[in-house]
């Protein structure tokens, strides 16, 4: 996986997603992700659908997904890697690796000089400029 898909994961774990969509072959409130049908396996049709479910899916009883713009999209990039064959290897990774993501994410940030990421760090939603929503996975 990639950073960005393991801070996905983290987000997964951490929103809750699991109690409605319990896994491959498995009932739930919600539809077994690893086999979410073509037409949604993008990210353009999954981040406006975490934003708001109804407005997407008439009647939807998902609850919308509070998370900056960035981490919508690194939870959509996670949830279009789930396949039925590696589902529990995938969720299957410890935290402290889920957390040496999230810190990978921000290094570029701290490399640059300082009156260019003061800049960068006032955009938020910004791909990997993400200092701040980062910390909330801690
Ligand atoms: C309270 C239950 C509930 C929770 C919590 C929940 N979902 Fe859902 N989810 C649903 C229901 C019900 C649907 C089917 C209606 C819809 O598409 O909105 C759904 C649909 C989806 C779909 C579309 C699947 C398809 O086959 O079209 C995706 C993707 C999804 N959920 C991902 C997530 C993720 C990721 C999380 C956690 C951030 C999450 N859900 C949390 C209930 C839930």
């Amino acid at each position: 996986m990639t950073p960005e898909e393991l801070t996905g994961l983290a987000h997964f774990k951490k929103e809750g997603c699991m109690a409605c969509h319990p896994g491959a072959g498995q009932t739930g409130i919600g539809p077994d992700l690893t086999r979410t049908p073509a037409n949604h396996r993008n990210i353009t049709w999954m981040v406006p659908h975490f934003k708001n479910p109804p407005q997407v899916v008439p009647g939807s009883a998902m609850p919308p997904i509070d998370l900056p713009n960035a981490d919508l999209n690194a939870l959509s990039l996670f949830v279009l890697k789930l396949t039925p064959k590696n589902e529990q290897a995938l969720e299957a990774a410890p935290d402290f690796v889920l957390q040496g993501a999230n810190r990978f994410s921000i290094e570029p940030l701290r490399r640059l000089p300082s009156d260019q990421r003061l800049g960068l760090e006032a955009r938020s939603g910004a791909g990997w400029c993400r200092s701040a929503p980062r910390s909330r996975l801690a």
